[in-house]
């Protein structure tokens, strides 16, 4: 069967791992790429044998089925505009937009126009995640009624070539990271309800430690440290910490806390990873991920850590289930969600006050051991 066609818009970090993701499918291929900077489109297109086009060109080729939206988070909510006005299908990096507002609007768009949108973060397609949604629907734990979540790092501004957007509106770690988290909660427990938080600057200024922009000052927009917790419509009441002003810390990325036992799931920035879970108070034990797709690691971190890093199963997942005509799991109403969520988070800190969620989203079907066949034809 023929690949379903790609185009790519923002050629830049992670562009790459979506193409190589891509040159490895047998569902999808990308026919070209763009950039407002044309040599960035150049250099991915020579390197991986593919065009590069103005935005424009791209958006009308027949041939084009979707559009991968990998700019940077500012320009998410109008190249994906563009793409859908022009018929196309479309996947956006995450954030899938700055503002809740922007994100309903272009969910609106894709509905109107019988067009799918769907959007990163695509991890908890992963087995890890994928394992621990089994063990919670299985009842291993008995009914979640708590949880922690933790993502805090010393920020981006020391390893990121062009960090300046990420301490913008639109940037700071609940939007950059928050989602990867809160999308796996919301894939295993379902809703949020209300959020409340607290949010701080550590810093009102960083500097760049990394080439070409070393020792440039950042002035930062966007509070850097947020603590809150999520209200599930299950009853789940979830403590959430996002922070770019740690060094080190001991907390697991997420724990979740049922009637009969505890999970461990690990950092859903990947998609691999150890799950651990407990029958109430006894040890730890170690549960299997192999036998799911999207386990396995591929990917060398610059700590030398091994980890599996299939960014794109979303839209594998997005091909798939077009040409099945059944519901893509990483969805434009998930993304919708959970960028509710992290707005609100900001919105609860900065109103002093707790704020209800108004949308909501099915949980994504599960991705079962076997499923990855169907993905990646
Ligand atoms: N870098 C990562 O590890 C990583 C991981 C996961 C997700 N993301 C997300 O992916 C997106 C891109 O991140 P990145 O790290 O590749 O950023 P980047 O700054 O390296 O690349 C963004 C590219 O988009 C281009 N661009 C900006 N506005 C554009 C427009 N209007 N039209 C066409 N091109 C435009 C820029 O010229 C640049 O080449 C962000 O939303 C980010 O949150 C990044």
């Amino acid at each position: 069967m023929q690949e379903m066609k790609l185009g790519i818009v923002g050629c830049g970090i992670i562009s790459e791992a979506y193409l190589l993701g891509a040159a490895r499918s047998r569902i999808v291929a990308v026919k070209s790429v763009t950039d407002i900077n044309p040599d960035a489109a150049k250099a991915r297109a020579e390197a991986f044998g593919v065009a590069a086009v103005g935005f424009e060109e791209m958006l009308a080729d027949r041939e084009i089925d979707i559009v991968v939206n990998l700019t940077v988070p500012q320009a998410h909510a109008e190249i994906s505009h563009r793409a859908l006005a022009a018929g196309k299908h479309v996947y956006s990096e995450k954030p899938f937009a700055v503002t809740y507002a922007e994100a309903r609007e272009m969910v609106q768009a894709a509905t109107a126009r019988g067009l799918r949108i769907g959007s990163a973060p695509d991890t908890f397609l992963g087995a890890g995640h994928q394992t621990v949604r089994t063990l919670v629907d299985e009842g291993r734990i008995g009914k979640v009624v708590a949880g922690a979540v933790t993502f805090a790092t010393p920020g981006m501004e020391m390893w990121h070539t062009n960090p300046f957007f990420f301490f913008q509106r639109g940037g700071g770690p609940v939007l950059d990271i928050g989602c990867y988290p809160i999308t796996q909660l919301v894939n295993c427990l379902g809703p949020v309800e209300s959020v409340v938080a607290h949010a701080s600057k550590g810093r009102e200024t960083r500097v760049v430690t990394t080439e070409p922009h070393n020792g440039r000052e950042i002035r930062v927009e966007v509070p850097t440290t947020v603590n809150g917790a999520l209200a599930f419509r299950n009853g789940a009441n979830i403590a959430f910490t996002a922070s770019w002003d740690v060094w080190k810390h001991t907390r697991q990325p997420i724990e979740l806390y049922g009637t009969e036992g505890s999970i461990l799931n690990p950092d859903p920035n990947f998609f691999g990873g150890t799950v651990k879970v407990s029958a109430k108070s006894g040890d730890w034990q170690e549960v299997s991920i192999s036998g799911r797709p999207f386990g396995a690691p591929n990917r060398e971190l610059r700590n030398g850590n091994r980890v599996a890093d299939y960014r794109m199963a979303g839209v594998f997942d997005m091909a798939a289930a077009i040409r099945a005509g059944r519901p893509h799991r990483a969805s434009g109403e998930m993304a919708l969600h959970v960028l509710e969520i992290m707005e609100g988070l900001e919105r609860a800190s900065a109103e002093d006050r707790r704020i209800p969620i108004e949308s909501t989203c099915e949980r994504p079907a599960p991705v079962l051991p076997g499923d990855g066949e169907e993905v990646f034809l």
